[in-house]
């Protein structure tokens, strides 16, 4: 498989919005999409707690857990060549306390390789960015619809709709830049919303349903293949409908298995010098195996 070579750093993320370079960014939480993602040039995999819904089959992320986050991080970064590993810190995992948020994000960093943690939040988390990033720990920030939240918010809706909601979301975005987060995911917001907070930060928007004018964007792998009809949100664009792929290639399976065509012998191996001999042995006994 083809590579980008030049492997994507903290630091490349604010030059890449100074160049007016666009942002890539798309979840995965397996080993083998992830070396095909990587392969594919995308600029920053997000292990994201997305995986309570596409990988666990949860209706909400609330439940995902932090060995859940690590076990799938771990996959990714053992894959991912070139684009750098973020990965989502999950619910109630670094809401308590900076400490307990630090505590954590060390085994997404130490044990499972990751490059940066996300977090969800604006003021209410920026001291915990902050803890974060002065130990070393590059931290996403996430505003908008923020899906750790979907019970206080009364569901998955687009946020920052009234001049008050955006000017709130606009003072949480500077708080995050401000307390050291090294980008912003916008989620669900008005394009002119995040049209406006992109251009006030020096830091990378990255935008998911936030329209075109985000630094860079962001999608589930899942949904941007066709590979998760459970809900597909309006934004998204599917660039390939694997789904079907799957659904057609295991009916084939299914009916040349069920039909005697699969395997046939040009697709087994071949014993055949050993085979008469095998045929007309004698099978030993249990015992007479153990002591050969
Ligand atoms: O969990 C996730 O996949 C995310 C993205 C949708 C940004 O947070």
């Amino acid at each position: 498989m083809k590579t980008i070579s030049k492997k994507v750093r903290v630091p490349d993320l604010s030059l890449m919005k100074e160049r007016g370079e666009r942002i890539v960014m798309l979840t995965a939480y397996d080993a083998t999409m992830a070396r095909l993602l990587d392969s594919a040039g995308v600029d920053l995999l997000l292990v994201g707690d997305s995986l309570g819904h596409v990988i666990l089959g949860l209706d909400s992320t609330i439940p995902v857990t932090l060995d859940a986050i690590v076990h799938h991080t771990s996959a990714v970064s053992r894959a991912a060549n070139r684009a750098l590993v973020v990965a989502d810190m999950p619910f109630l995992t670094y809401q308590i306390s900076p400490e307990q948020a630090l505590q954590n994000a060390a085994r997404l960093f130490q044990d499972a390789g990751a490059a940066a943690v996300k977090i969800e939040g604006g003021r209410p988390v920026a001291q915990t960015v902050r803890r974060l990033t002065e130990v070393g720990l590059p931290v996403m920030g996430h505003v908008g619809l923020t899906p750790q939240h979907v019970h206080r918010l009364g569901g998955m809706r687009r946020q920052a709709r009234d001049y008050e909601a955006a000017a709130e979301l606009l003072l949480d975005a500077i708080a995050l830049e401000d307390a050291g987060a090294c980008a912003i995911v916008l989620e669900a917001i008005p394009d002119a919303v995040a049209e406006e907070v992109t251009s006030r930060l020096k830091i990378p928007t990255i935008g998911i349903g936030a329209g075109p004018h985000c630094d860079g964007q962001v999608l589930v792998s899942y949904d941007m293949l066709g590979l998760f009809d459970t809900f597909v949100p309006k934004f998204v664009k599917q660039y390939a409908q694997l789904g079907e792929s799957i659904l057609s290639a295991t009916r084939n399976f299914a009916t040349e298995v069920r039909g005697g065509i699969y395997p046939q012998r040009s697709t087994s191996e071949h014993t055949s010098d050993a085979l008469p001999a095998f045929k007309n042995s004698q099978p030993r006994t249990s015992y007479e195996n153990s002591h050969a």
